[in-house]
């Protein structure tokens, strides 16, 4: 089964072509300088530059796996969460391929995409695992017992981790997006030169919360003002990083104290952080159990996880999915199948 995976959920425009857990092709084209000036994601922008942008970039992909249109098995596409217009974009762009051809076309949530990377070769991870999803929209841990969906068992309760890697960047004058730039500061910083609160942290739940950690470091550099916050922007941003850090892994902790998981796994966008992929390394290799590390550019989005999780998914026969719509939101809060 080759299958043509598309994903425009943000502000990348992904292709891939995904043969059972190979991955054939990941074309990645990011908007990152289109939105650079504006300090962060506007949707407009991005859904324009997707309309440009998806159909050479899925004609790359078939390229660089050396596979023609007609070798397609079925189309998939992100549908939702996201942004609806570069959603939309995509999933026009899907239906355009699949319908003429009589192809199936196969709707994939994006969380389960990240989920799903996971799945792919070399040394794909079998479920059960447990799963931390960071990106700059979402924040999330879930239960994967199977390869077909996953159950939220906490969630960030107001900005994603990425967000606020992103947001306090912003207050430390970095480019967008945030979080590789504040990464690469903080290396010269240090991490205990301010205390900040590492939020939830007596919590008994599994949620996360970040917009208290950001708001701390906006008033950080409000008493340091502007001279201040440049002499110690490193050490801020070093601050930061191991709150937020401490945070994610905190309550990666606390669920596999209530135990039963034998393997983790990471995912989205943060997951790219070095310093969150040697707390998670310590923290698994202390309690015992197996942590599968995805690339980094499987971290970030990218279209070959859309096509591993639709490999588990239920294609949408031809016309059934010609009325299909995209959505915004995450459908179902509890579980994704
Ligand atoms: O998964 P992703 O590519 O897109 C979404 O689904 O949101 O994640 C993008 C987010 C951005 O907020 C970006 O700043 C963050 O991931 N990110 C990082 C790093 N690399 C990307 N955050 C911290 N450290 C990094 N090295
Ligand atoms: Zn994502």
């Amino acid at each position: 089964m080759k299958i043509l995976a598309i994903e425009t959920s943000c502000d990348d425009t992904c292709a891939a072509v995904v043969e059972g857990s190979e991955i054939r092709s990941n074309v990645i084209s990011s908007q990152d300088e289109a939105h650079a000036k504006f300090g962060g994601i506007v949707p407009e922008i991005a859904s324009r530059h997707h309309l440009e942008l998806t159909v050479p970039v899925v004609e790359l992909a078939l390229d660089e796996a050396g596979v023609s249109i007609g070798e397609i098995d079925s189309v998939a596409v992100t549908a939702g969460p996201g942004l609806i217009g570069a959603l939309l974009v995509g999933l026009s762009t899907a239906k355009a391929i699949a319908a003429p051809r009589r192809l199936p076309l196969v709707p994939v949530d994006h969380l389960q995409g990240h989920v799903a990377a996971n799945f792919l070769a070399p040394e794909p991870l079998e479920p059960p695992f447990l799963c931390l999803v960071a990106s700059g929209g979402h924040t999330m841990l879930a239960a994967v017992r199977d390869h077909a969906g996953h159950e939220v068992l906490g969630q960030t309760l107001d900005d994603a981790a990425g967000e606020a890697f992103d947001k306090v960047a912003r207050l430390l004058g970095l480019g967008f997006p945030g979080g590789p730039a504040l990464q690469r500061l903080a290396e010269d910083g240090d991490p205990e030169a301010f205390e900040l609160p590492v939020a939830m942290a007596r919590d008994p739940g599994l949620d996360f919360s970040f917009s208290g950690l950001k708001t701390a470091l906006a008033y950080l550099c409000r008493d340091l003002g502007p001279e201040g916050v440049k002499e110690r922007r490193a050490d801020l941003a070093a601050s930061f990083q191991a709150a937020a850090v401490g945070q994610l892994t905190a309550k990666l902790k606390r669920a596999l104290k209530r135990g039963g998981w034998s393997a983790v796994a990471l995912g989205g966008g943060v997951a790219a952080n070095g310093p969150l992929r040697e707390a998670v390394t310590t923290l698994c290799e202390e309690q015992g159990v197996r942590l599968k590390l995805v690339p980094l550019e499987l971290c970030t989005d990218n279209a070959a996880m859309i096509g591993s999780a639709a490999r588990f998914a239920t294609p949408m026969p031809y016309p059934d999915y010609l009325s299909y719509d995209a959505f915004p939101s995450s459908r179902a809060p509890a579980a994704v199948r």
